[in-house]
């Protein structure tokens, strides 16, 4: 497949690691083999972790680590559940440590902050460590914490997750749905991933998600906002009063931060 026109600027990458290699004097092309699954609930959790994991939750967690990674955080702690994260930021730690995250898409009571990444400015978050709670994102990143390498993907940041992706030869597009179900807009940033990585996809091997994200992109890149207003969680942000957060959340490749998981954590790439 081609790369999508128009709804990138930049060139897809290009990947120095998938040199021809010899074997036994015969040589092989050596692409990088992705899976990816259109939701949590769909992904082979046995492969993760042989796998370089790209957690794709653009509406809002994964935007929301890219923001507060972009304004200077020390870390972000993801845990599942509200009652953990509490536990883990007492109000008396609260000079080092913000409480973030929602349920519903809304605030959580006693917390710092809710999951706009516009929140996440450098006057609240530079140099803290944010211990962080969403409906499906933290879960996702959870189990994605098992892989080899987990990396946090949203619009914002695409093209340098795609740049950080050279030499791995096996890795999984986790777009994290919400609650079970597809969110298109996931879908949209895995369809840009696939695009941007351009020719070093072993692209016989993709399978019809990875096909139907590389279609959405191609259709609806070129105006990402449009279609992520349209979508089911986008209406849904939108009615709670959120519009700024999904048009912030549809910018492409404005970022150059690669937040990825170490020691339970996630942290800046460096
Ligand atoms: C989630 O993790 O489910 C989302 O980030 C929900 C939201 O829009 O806040």
């Amino acid at each position: 497949m081609q790369s999508v026109a128009g709804a990138l600027d930049a060139p897809a990458v290009r990947h120095a690691p998938f040199e021809r290699e010899s074997l036994d004097g015969l040589d092989i092309d050596c692409w990088m083999n992705i899976r990816l699954y259109p939701t949590l609930e769909q992904v082979d959790r046995p492969a993760l972790q042989d796998s370089a994991v790209v957690v794709i939750d653009v509406l809002r967690a994964s935007t929301t680590i890219v923001a507060a990674i972009d304004s200077g955080a020390e870390k972000i702690i993801p845990i599942a559940d509200v009652e953990t994260a509490s536990r883990l930021a007492r109000p008396s730690e609260r000079d080092a440590k913000l409480l973030a995250g929602e349920r519903k898409g809304c605030p959580i009571p006693g917390f710092d902050l809710c999951n706009s990444p516009e929140e996440f400015t450098a006057e609240k978050v530079r140099g803290r460590t944010i211990v962080f709670t969403t409906t499906n994102g933290t879960r996702a990143i959870a189990v994605a914490a098992k892989a080899r390498r987990t990396i946090i993907c949203a619009m914002t940041n695409v093209r340098a997750v795609a740049s950080a992706l050279a030499g791995e030869r096996e890795a999984i597009v986790l777009c994290c749905g919400t609650e079970g179900s597809v969110s298109a807009e996931d879908l949209l940033c895995g369809g840009i991933l696939l695009a941007s990585l351009g020719d070093e996809v072993a692209s016989e091997t993709l399978t019809d998600s990875a096909r139907i994200a590389r279609i959405i992109a191609d259709r609806y890149g070129p105006d990402a906002e449009t279609f992520i207003r349209s979508c089911d969680h986008g209406r849904r942000l939108i009615e709670l009063g959120f519009e700024k957060d999904v048009a912030f959340c549809s910018r492409v490749g404005v970022s150059t931060s690669v937040p990825i998981v170490k020691g339970g954590a996630i942290v800046a790439l460096v």
